[in-house]
């Protein structure tokens, strides 16, 4: 943290991982969706939470696709690193890497995108700490965000007439 309280990504960033075993496979044999959903969202809200230093809920999670199927045995890790801090929202892009530990070889199989927001003790919306965004990819990634929770604000508006 600096003299004017902000944060950067390094102060959050987050890798969770797992080995895939059969308790995680679907009756074809493959890694049930939902399991990589569930870490990819672990993964956001710990990023979140590093950055409030408080509870976190997850508001939006944007479209996730599955190109190639996780096979049991594989090694999952969720990056996970803040890419836009808003008063009381936060962004996390969540990179998927499957290893395959017995060739040696690692793919990105998803990259997600979640927002979440901190709450107070009374459960309402509460001010995050600014950020600063330090190297030139972290700032193409923050305007991407910027443009991204612009949407989802105007989404919202929407569907809330
Ligand atoms: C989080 C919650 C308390 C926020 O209350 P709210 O009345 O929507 O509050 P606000 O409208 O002031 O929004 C708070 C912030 O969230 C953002 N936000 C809210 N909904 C959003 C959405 N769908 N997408 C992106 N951002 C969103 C707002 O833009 C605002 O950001 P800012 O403060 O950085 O400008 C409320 O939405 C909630 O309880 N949601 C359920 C969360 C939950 O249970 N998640 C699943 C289980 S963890």
């Amino acid at each position: 943290m600096d003299q004017r309280g902000r944060k950067t990504t390094a102060d959050s960033r987050f890798t969770l991982s797992a080995l895939m075993g059969p308790q995680d496979a679907n009756q074809h044999g493959n890694v049930h969706g939902g399991v990589i959903m569930r870490m990819v969202d672990e993964a956001g809200a710990l990023v979140a939470m590093r950055h409030a230093n408080r509870p976190v809920v997850t508001v939006a999670v944007d479209s996730m696709t599955f190109e190639e199927p996780i096979l049991l045995g594989n090694l999952v890790l969720c990056n996970a690193e803040l890419t836009y801090v808003g008063k009381t929202s936060m962004e996390v892009r969540v990179e998927v890497v499957t290893e395959d530990p017995m060739h040696g070889t690692a793919k990105t199989t998803n990259i997600a995108y979640l927002v979440y927001v901190a709450l107070d003790p009374a459960g309402r919306p509460a001010v995050v700490p600014e950020i600063e965004f330090k190297s030139d990819d972290e700032r193409a990634r923050a305007d991407a965000a910027r443009a991204r929770q612009e949407f989802r604000k105007q989404q919202r508006a929407l569907e809330q007439r």
